[in-house]
């Protein structure tokens, strides 16, 4: 079975997920799996910051709904680190739209909103390249070794 590469990818708990009480139940499941968390940032997203994070979805019918809601609350933005990292977090997050989301998923636990879908995460090496640079520097990320890495 081959190992994966090592990645990095961006996490964002929506405000939604930050308003309901669920920071720590979203972010044990990825410490749990494994990942590591490498840099980490509460922040209120504004208008600029959304709509560059979001510039793929400009002119979609949902996009107003999508940065009002993301500029709506403090968001958490996440740095996990991994091997294969940004499909296992997407394997994780679940379907976009919760009610399709399995069970067992972030989205497919805990939600039923489409926009308030409780968190966002890269969806490719290039996204996730392009979105950690919107929430980090590159001196924020914070190398350490985990007491389970380099366990089979
Ligand atoms: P996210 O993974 O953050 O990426 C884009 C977001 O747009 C998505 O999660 C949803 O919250 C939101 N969205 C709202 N309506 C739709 C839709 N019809 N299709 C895709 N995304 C949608």
């Amino acid at each position: 079975m081959p190992e994966g590469t090592l990645e990095r990818t961006l996490v964002l708990v929506k405000p939604d997920g930050v308003k309901r009480g669920l920071l720590g139940t979203i972010l044990s499941r990825f410490e749990h799996k494994g990942l590591k968390v490498v840099a980490a940032r509460l922040l209120l997203i504004g208008p600029e910051l959304a709509a560059r994070h979001y510039a793929e979805h400009e002119g979609k019918p949902f996009y107003p709904s999508l940065v009002q809601h993301i500029t709506s609350g403090p968001a958490l933005a996440l740095a996990l680190e991994g091997r294969s990292a940004i499909a296992v977090v997407r394997l994780m997050t679940g379907a976009t739209n919760p009610q399709t989301a399995a069970p067992g998923t972030i989205r497919g636990d805990f939600g039923l909103a489409i926009t308030a879908n409780l968190i966002h995460a890269s969806d490719s090496p290039q996204s996730a390249e392009r979105e950690l640079g919107l929430y980090f520097r590159a001196e924020e990320y914070l190398p350490y070794t985990r007491s389970d890495e380099g366990s089979v």
